[in-house]
């Protein structure tokens, strides 16, 4: 069988991913609708050699699809994936606007493939710094339970969009030919420089993406009583998301257990090369579809506690290709 498709941000930094992660994974297309804004009207984008032409997002844009793949931000999810579903596609949606609601499944294919099934027409693709986090952690949680994690991010600058990514490169660029340059996307100076995630902190001093993180690891392991304590940092870097990572387990198994189950799982790949101090990097990170752990050891402070680092690229499996294998699961 093969599937119409559509990409709702098809321009975007996601968008631009998803085009890739489907003609690389073969995806089984029959057709490829591509929107986006106004703005993007009349561009074309190219898919497996052709040129395929982007289309203004209008409330019939789904008549005849089968899957729609959401990355717009999340007030076009909220408009536009009603409707799809109407129209009879099912939504893989990666903004936030639905992830919480109790009808639709949060899925990380390699975590919790059998939620799709409750799925309702919409599927939420998690957050990107949640499915790293949780990628990085799911050999050690098959090992003992995990109690709690201690977190603090290092994000590239495409969580925030193609803009962004290009915000870097422009302030990185008037930065060493001395030029002033006010920026645009992001509320701070990016080159050289890193700052607390430019997402709104609500009165318990969390930001949004921090809370992400919390929320979204309750419902994707499904487990109400895990605490998370992150903090999440904005990093000039391009495109994947470094996080480091302390996970208090109920019993500590041999680190040579640990290390074996981060080698067999799918999805993970070990980078930890202490006599090289060869540890998960961003751009070694980037474009590959594994998420990069290393640094594994016993944590020093917290009794039970295994400190890691991982790495992963934000618009592959934070983003593009973890919508994908939804696609595929279904
Ligand atoms: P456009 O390129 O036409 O602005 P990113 O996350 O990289 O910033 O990308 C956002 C994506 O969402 C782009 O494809 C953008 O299209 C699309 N988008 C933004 N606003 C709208 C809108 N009002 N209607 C449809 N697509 C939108």
């Amino acid at each position: 069988m093969k599937y119409r498709v559509a990409i709702v941000g098809a321009t975007g930094a996601v968008g631009q991913e998803l085009l890739q992660v489907l003609a690389q994974r073969k995806f089984p297309i029959r057709s490829l609708r591509l929107l986006a804004s106004e703005r993007s009207a009349g561009k074309t984008l190219a898919f497996e050699g052709e040129q395929v032409s982007v289309e203004t997002l209008r409330p019939d844009s789904f008549e005849g699809i089968d899957i729609a793949f959401f990355s717009a931000g999340g007030a076009r999810s909220q408009q536009y994936a009603p409707l799809a579903v109407q129209a009879g596609a099912v939504v893989i949606d990666n903004s936030s606007a639905f992830r919480m609601h109790p009808d639709v499944p949060l899925v990380i294919p390699e975590i919790n493939p059998d939620a799709v099934r409750g799925h309702r027409g919409v599927i939420a693709n998690p957050n990107c710094s949640t499915i790293i986090m949780l990628m990085a952690l799911e050999p050690l949680r098959r090992l003992a339970r995990i109690r709690r994690i201690v977190v603090s991010t290092y994000q590239a600058a495409s969580g925030a969009g193609a803009q962004a990514m290009q915000e870097l490169l422009d302030a990185t660029r008037a930065y060493l030919q001395g030029e002033p340059f006010e920026p645009r996307v992001l509320p701070h100076p990016y080159a050289f420089n890193l700052f607390s995630h430019n997402s709104a902190i609500g009165e318990d001093g969390y930001n949004e993406e921090e809370r992400k993180m919390i929320l979204e690891t309750r419902k994707i392991w499904d487990d109400s009583a895990i605490a998370v304590s992150p903090t999440c940092v904005r990093v000039p870097v391009l495109r994947a998301h470094t996080e480091s990572i302390v996970a208090e387990l109920e019993t500590r198994p041999p680190l040579a257990t640990i290390v074996d189950a981060y080698r067999r799982f799918p999805g993970v790949a070990l980078v930890d090369d202490v006599a090289r101090n060869h540890f998960p990097m961003p751009l070694e990170a980037t474009g590959r579809d594994e998420v990069l752990v290393g640094r594994i050891r016993y944590d020093a402070g917290t009794p039970n506690g295994v400190a890691l680092l991982a790495c992963g690229d934000q618009l592959r499996k934070g983003a593009a290709l973890n919508a994908v294998q939804i696609a595929e699961l279904l």
